[in-house]
């Protein structure tokens, strides 16, 4: 599996110098909204006991180390461990279960935008391609009354997300973290799509 990530990752870091400049700005305009800042990613999940079962997810998957360095300049929609245990409950599954599945991957590509943007940037109906290919994320009007950023849809119109206002716009080195309080999962045809890929790949 790690192979395919390393593939994604290496295109992802070839991109970066394009998104230089925006970085800048960025990581300016985020300084003021973040309390706390992280020199990367894996420092803000160590940290935050929130996302220890998302930690746990990019741990078992060898994503942690594709997002370990620094430079690597990646919007991450975090779930809480909230979301995850809503989620598990809802499809009748536990934690074992998930992190043995082969859907984990895809799953937690679907969470990972690679270009920076921090909620202001965002406009509702805006596309994010993430790193499950050919899968977008999509910005719409927060649900009235419900205090969110932001509601993100995933492919799958059974699968939305709400931005948590008081953990948006983390830095975490070049990358900034939005949390959210559902796992955004991605339609089964992108998921299987991805999973015959990776056999092949691993076959090969
Ligand atoms: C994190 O957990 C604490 C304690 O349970 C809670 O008060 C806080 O709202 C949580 N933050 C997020 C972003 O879920
Ligand atoms: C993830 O891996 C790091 C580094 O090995 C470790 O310190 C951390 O405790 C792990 N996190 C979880 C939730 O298992
Ligand atoms: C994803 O978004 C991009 C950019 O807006 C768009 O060109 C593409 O058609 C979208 N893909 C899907 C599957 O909706």
């Amino acid at each position: 599996m790690k192979s395919v990530f390393a593939l994604a990752f290496a295109v992802l870091l070839l991109a970066a110098p394009a998104f230089a400049g925006r970085r800048l700005v960025q990581a300016e305009e985020s300084a003021q909204v973040a309390s706390t800042q992280y020199s990367s990613i894996p420092e803000f999940a160590a940290d935050q006991p929130n996302f220890s079962t998302f930690e746990l997810a990019l741990n078992l998957t060898g994503l942690i180390d594709s997002v370990s360095d620094s430079d690597v300049a990646v919007t991450v929609f975090a779930p809480t461990n909230a979301a995850f245990n809503n989620f598990l409950a809802a499809q009748k599954l536990s934690l074992e279960d998930l992190l043995d599945s082969d859907y984990l991957m895809p799953v937690l590509l679907n969470h990972i935008v690679p270009e920076v943007l921090t909620t202001s940037q965002m406009y509702i109906g805006e596309e994010l391609p993430t790193l499950l290919t050919g899968t977008n994320l999509t910005i719409a009007a927060a649900t009235p009354n419900s205090n969110a950023v932001y509601k993100i849809l995933s492919e799958n119109p059974d699968s939305t997300a709400n931005i948590i206002p008081s953990a948006h716009n983390i830095v975490a080195g070049s990358s900034l973290i939005q949390a959210i309080d559902a796992v955004l999962v991605p339609t089964m045809p992108a998921i299987e799509a991805f999973v015959q890929k990776t056999n092949e790949i691993t076959a090969a």
